[in-house]
């Protein structure tokens, strides 16, 4: 009997019918049919069914399987009978009759159903990972992953760059998060830190030469985990120097069109572009979700001719409008106190109607004030206006998360892929922890040099020549152009409130390679993970990385993190705080 697979499941069809093929994977599912028996048998393709008489060859061995047992089977493909032909299988035309049944492995009862995996809990699915991971959806995933990395590396290995590895043992990186240390053996009290990205080795790639970088990188970051944030992910990593800002995002669009057409046979678009300032002003967001509907509404301008103070002398009104929707009165308290507990002083509506205008402040806006709001939203009966107020540019922010929460509730998120590029953003934010300021990208962005007058002055007016990719609500990736030029990055160290010292201790090593001819260069990194969630219509990285943590970032399977022996805290020169 041949022992190795000719084919898999799903590759089986009427093309194949009357040959003997060797198939082989896992029991999905048994029946017994008034004598015959039927086995489903599921490989990383998806399922093929075998079927036997009382009295074929094989008959015994398939009798006794049960879910999740390893078989072989070698057999002759035939048609299946009429009425039998299952349309939602690739190889739903045709059945396998064995020839001979090998068992390879029984398996215990699985800890849970497959086809119920959605409902268990998720640490007991990452616990038995490798049964999880035969989930059709799951292993879809895992080829959608591998479709796409082979797309990514021939388009950059097409352009000329190229993929250089960068170590995993390195010192502090710049992202800002907190660190995964190592302890060092070798220099006792010393540690290295795994890097949260690539970054100050491809600056320093440019600095050797080897122009047109990518590398397909893990990034390590101890922050707080999410849905979309693990400890450990990967980047698509992109550097590039002799460029400008236009050849970096034009080349990224290319990639990800590339990428789109060649995975998912989808064509994009052209991307939209906006600046940091325009996405906070018309979605109160630095990744604003374009399938949700209007944009915000400024009406500041406007309100100063009402004779209602809380709007005409408010610093920000913003308008969120729904077009063509009259909520119920519940609806509209439930805005109101959501628009309360994320801060808002209070959320006033105009429900625009064909007889009139009911509005929750029509004590103090008299029916002029009203039409004067109504027309600079160019509101048209049917539609629903919500109005914020206030002092901070914070209700810019409220108005989007509501605009965006509205979206969802009401099921007006359109469908499709809304990419955009978000640029200038703030170079500085400001740190409330800390109260000083912080970069907001990292402190190798090149500010927009016409703002560097107000460096000392004002700080948080300075933009920067960083650039966002966000898709449908999610930042995939962000980039800038890097400072090469030891005086402006000088100044930037100290506007961030480092000494010269900090400075020289912390990144002396890149100050320094910047001083024996550092190109003008830029780059970009892509959250690998987001992309491919997105892209598999997942809610969670999790669901496309083989073995992810769980979100308090532990690892079931392997029981990690663990404890280690004394002796090997003693060959690290470690003792334990208990
Ligand atoms: P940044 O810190 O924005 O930039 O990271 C780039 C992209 O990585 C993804 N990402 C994550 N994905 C999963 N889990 C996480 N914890 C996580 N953190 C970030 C996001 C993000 O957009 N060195 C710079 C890039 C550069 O300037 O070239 C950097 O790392 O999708």
């Amino acid at each position: 009997m041949t022992m190795a697979r000719t084919h898999y499941a799903a590759e089986l069809n009427a093309s194949h019918l009357g040959k003997t093929v060797f198939v082989a994977g896992w029991v999905d599912h048994r029946r017994d049919h008034g004598g015959l028996i039927f086995v489903d048998v599921r490989d990383r393709t998806g399922l093929v069914q075998i079927v036997a008489e009382p009295g074929n060859p094989g008959f015994l061995e398939l009798d006794r399987v049960r879910s999740e047992y390893v078989v072989g089977i070698e057999g002759v493909v035939r048609k299946r009978p009429q009425g039998m032909v299952n349309p939602d299988l690739a190889s739903g035309d045709v059945e396998v009759v064995p020839v001979a049944v090998t068992v390879y492995s029984t398996s215990k009862t699985p800890p849970f159903n497959l086809s119920e995996a959605e409902t268990v809990d998720e640490s007991l699915r990452l616990k038995y990972r490798y049964i999880d991971l035969r989930r059709p959806e799951l292993t879809r995933n895992l080829i959608l992953r591998n479709q796409s990395l082979m797309a990514i590396r021939q388009f950059f290995h097409r352009n000329g760059f190229l993929d250089i590895e960068t170590p995993s043992l390195a010192r502090s990186t710049p992202e800002g998060a907190r660190d995964f240390l190592v302890p060092s053996r070798t220099r006792p009290g010393a540690f290295y830190a795994l890097p949260q990205s690539p970054q100050i080795f491809k600056q320093l790639l440019m600095v050797g030469g080897l122009d047109r970088y990518y590398q397909i990188a893990k990034a390590f970051r101890d922050e707080d985990l999410r849905a979309d944030r693990q400890f450990e992910f990967t980047q698509i990593d992109v550097e590039m120097s002799f460029v400008d800002r236009e050849t970096i995002l034009s080349l990224m669009e290319d990639m990800l069109r590339d990428l789109f057409l060649n995975v998912l046979q989808v064509e994009l678009a052209p991307f939209v572009r906006m600046t940091w300032h325009e996405a906070m002003m018309q979605y109160g967001s630095d990744k604003p979700d374009l399938r949700a509907g209007r944009p915000l509404i400024t009406l500041t301008q406007a309100a100063k001719g009402v004779s209602w103070p809380v709007l005409s002398q408010a610093r920000h009104v913003v308008g969120v409008l729904l077009n063509d929707y009259k909520p119920s009165r519940k609806e509209l308290d439930q805005w109101v106190a959501m628009a309360r507990d994320d801060g808002a002083e209070g959320l006033v509506w105009l429900m625009h109607e064909d007889t009139g205008v009911r509005c929750s402040a029509s004590k103090w806006l008299v029916p002029q004030d009203i039409q004067v709001i109504l027309d600079a939203a160019d509101s048209k009966p049917g539609d629903t206006l919500l109005i914020l107020s206030g002092e901070d540019f914070a209700v810019y922010e409220i108005a989007g998360r509501l605009r965006l929460s509205l979206a969802k509730q009401q099921g007006r998120i359109e469908s499709g892929w809304r990419f955009l590029w978000v640029t200038e953003f703030p170079l500085f934010e400001w740190s409330k922890e800390e109260n000083r300021l912080a970069s907001a990208h990292h402190p190798f962005t090149m500010p927009v040099l016409a703002d560097l007058d107000r460096l000392d002055s004002d700080p948080l007016s300075v933009r920067s020549q960083a650039y966002d990719v966000v898709l449908n609500g999610t930042e995939l990736a962000s980039g800038s152009l890097r400072i090469y030029q030891p005086d402006i990055q000088q100044r930037i160290f100290s506007a961030l409130g480092m000494s010269a010292k900090e400075a020289q201790n912390k990144f002396g090593f890149l100050l320094e390679a910047f001083q024996y001819g550092a190109p003008p260069h830029g780059g970009i990194a892509f959250g690998l993970d987001r992309l491919l969630m997105l892209m598999a219509g997942t809610e969670s990285i999790r669901d496309v990385i083989a073995f992810p943590k769980t979100a308090r970032g532990n690892d079931p399977l392997m029981d990690a993190p663990s404890e280690v022996s004394e002796h090997q805290l003693a060959e690290v020169h470690l003792s334990l705080r208990r």
